[in-house]
């Protein structure tokens, strides 16, 4: 049980993120399933408060108050559309989905793919939230990019289909949209990709790598 960390989570892309993240650094990522009814996602509008009130119920749900749980909370921030749909994403892919979200943006294209990337510019941001069976620590990471002009692929979830993450140099640092990258999707969004190409890029991945580099044990693995 000393490398088993619960995920609160009924979403099984996330899950399977986790997994391949920390299978190699020796944790055993496990599924903490909740129902619906017993976790409740405040309205808030910055997502490390969502993600401190999923750790605290998640708290009551584990088999022994030692455990370790990890809660992650994410979401898509348009800079057009001044951050929307960001803390209400989930909300905003149940309702309007990917097409709904291409829509509200059809009118910022540009024949120029460089000036049209920096008109959709937009970001996944993450937050994920850890207890370590003594204290809660949180860990944040971000994934600039922009929106497709149109759905492409079908890995991932959520809006993967329409998000082309921004390129990134030989240290893993984002670059702007006018610039070839050492890693690069060549302008395919995520939902076009294999999942460990997407992990190069993700703000889950970060927001884990963060997290672990504030774990002493496991600091020199990140
Ligand atoms: P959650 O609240 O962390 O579950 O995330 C909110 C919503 O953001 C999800 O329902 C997805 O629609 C979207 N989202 C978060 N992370 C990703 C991602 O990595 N790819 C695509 N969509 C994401």
């Amino acid at each position: 049980m000393e490398n088993v960390i619960w995920f609160l989570t009924g979403n099984a892309g996330k899950l399977a993120e986790a997994q391949q993240h920390l299978h190699p650094m020796g944790y055993e990522v496990r599924q903490l399933m909740a129902e619906p009814s017993s976790v409740t996602e405040p309205q808030a509008s910055d997502l490390e408060t969502v993600a401190r009130a999923k750790i605290e119920q998640a708290r009551s749900l584990l088999p022994s108050p030692t455990a370790k749980v990890m809660v992650e909370d994410a979401g898509l921030f348009i800079d057009a559309l001044n951050g929307f749909p960001g803390v209400y994403s989930s909300y905003a892919f149940d309702t309007i989905g990917c097409l709904g979200v291409l829509r509200l943006l059809t009118h910022l294209t540009s024949d120029d793919p460089v000036q049209a990337k920096r008109l959709r510019a937009a970001r996944f941001q993450a937050v994920a939230g850890f207890w370590d069976g003594e204290r809660t620590l949180f860990g944040t990471g971000v994934c600039p990019g922009s929106i497709s002009a149109e759905m492409q692929g079908e890995a991932g979830f959520g809006f993967d289909p329409v998000f082309i993450p921004a390129d990134l140099d030989g240290e893993g640092e984002p670059l702007s949209p006018d610039v070839l990258g050492v890693e690069s999707t060549h302008g395919m969004t995520f939902g076009a990709v294999e999942p460990s190409k997407k992990q190069v890029f993700s703000h889950r991945r970060k927001a884990l790598d963060d997290l672990l580099r504030q774990l002493p044990d496991l600091s020199e693995k990140v």
